[in-house]
């Protein structure tokens, strides 16, 4: 459905909650964000994506907020990007970020957010928050159902439906209360073809990319729902989805694998935790972002059964998960003794391998 007639359709059958959400979302002047950002000073920069530049900023209110600065633009790209950002200024969500308005002057595109106070689970789990261990537990567990419930309205309740396409831990904000915010979406269709960040030809990031779409561009909503078992994955182990040991790169899936074969979730814990989690939970976690992280789209759950699976309820379905993993590893390990560099019918193992080719082709 073109998204302009989706727009024309609908702004007269929910005024109500036009009315609503007009209150938030409006457009800002380039002189009010030059002064709120201090004319864009390199000291008020929050990082840098794919998209542009991010600059804290106070707006006269006294309100913070975070104004996103696109760096590259094509004048074909002008109309759907107003288009698009009412679109995703309609979307609102508890567990997602949503936009307070956007600028569009002479050449200039902009978005502006409310700021979050505690940035980005990339800079709890990595970044400059990282050694101030602040996610403890019950934090990260609610940051994994929030962020996973965020997903479930883009991928059914949103209308038109939304695939992210680039869930990982820097899209994931967390506000003052350490709630999960989840960042970016609908994006992916804004980003000029220039753009190359940390992004391969398919629009995403090396870690997080499901096989299907990193191989065939075959984009759909389980591509986000592998993401997000490596996102939930990084979040319980504070590994990166990619790690260098000796040498030679190792995916996440890859490296905990044989830990929970070993039935060592220990070893898989973030050590920053000190030992302080609900080990139950966190053997959840783990089996249902292996199972998202599968290779087959068709074996990966939905996210409405992503969130239910976290929260401990589908208890015959965990099981079956459960099983499906520790056999999955019988397999590996039996292909491993008998053919050692033939095809492996694991759903994880191989995958490994191909990001890893995929990696030395970008790199
Ligand atoms: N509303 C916000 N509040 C606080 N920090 C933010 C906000 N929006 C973005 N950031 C931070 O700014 C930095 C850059 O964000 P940006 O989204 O441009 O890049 P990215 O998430 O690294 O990659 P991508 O372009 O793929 O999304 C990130 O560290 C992000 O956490
Ligand atoms: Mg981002």
């Amino acid at each position: 459905m073109d998204i302009r007639s989706f727009l024309c359709c609908t702004r007269g059958s929910d005024r109500k909650e036009k009315g609503k959400k007009e209150s938030t979302w409006r457009i800002f002047s380039l002189k009010e964000l030059h002064a709120a950002t201090n004319n864009f000073n390199y000291d008020n920069k929050l990082g840098e994506g794919g998209f542009g530049s991010v600059y804290w900023g106070q707006l006269w209110d006294g309100s913070q907020i975070a104004v996103k600065r696109l760096k590259a633009w094509s004048d074909k790209a002008e109309m759907e990007f107003t288009v698009e950002i009412e679109i995703l200024a309609r979307v609102r969500h508890k567990n997602l970020l949503s936009l307070r308005g956007n600028c569009a002057e002479g050449q200039e595109r902009l978005i502006v957010y409310d700021y979050m106070p505690n940035l980005s689970l990339l800079s709890h789990l990595h970044g400059h928050h990282s050694s101030e261990s602040l996610l403890d537990w019950p934090r990260r567990m609610a940051i994994a159902i929030g962020s996973a419930e965020g997903i479930v309205y883009l991928h059914h309740h949103a209308t038109p439906h939304i695939i992210h396409s680039d869930i990982k831990a820097s899209n994931v904000l967390l506000d003052s209360d350490f709630k999960a915010q989840v960042a970016d979406f609908g994006f992916a269709k804004l980003m000029p073809d220039s753009t190359t960040h940390v992004t391969t030809r398919v629009k995403g990031t090396l870690g997080y990319l499901a096989p299907e779409y990193a191989k065939l561009g075959k984009v759909s909503e389980s591509c986000d729902v592998y993401s997000f078992g490596i996102l939930l994955l990084e979040l319980v182990s504070g590994k990166r989805p990619l790690q260098k040991i000796n040498s030679t790169t190792i995916s996440i899936t890859d490296w905990a694998l044989p830990l929970v074969y070993e039935r060592e979730f220990s070893e898989i814990a973030d050590p920053k935790m000190n030992g302080k989690y609900v080990e139950e939970e966190l053997k959840r976690v783990v089996f249902v972002g292996l199972i998202c992280a599968h290779n087959q789209p068709d074996k990966r759950p939905t996210m409405l059964e992503v969130v239910e699976l976290l929260k401990g309820q589908l208890k015959e379905k965990f099981a079956a998960i459960e099983n499906d993993v520790m056999l999955t590893m019988d397999r590996a390990a039996d292909c491993n003794d008998e053919v050692s560099d033939g095809d492996d019918d694991s759903g994880f193992i191989s995958e490994g391998k191909e990001q890893i080719q995929e990696i030395e082709k970008a790199t």
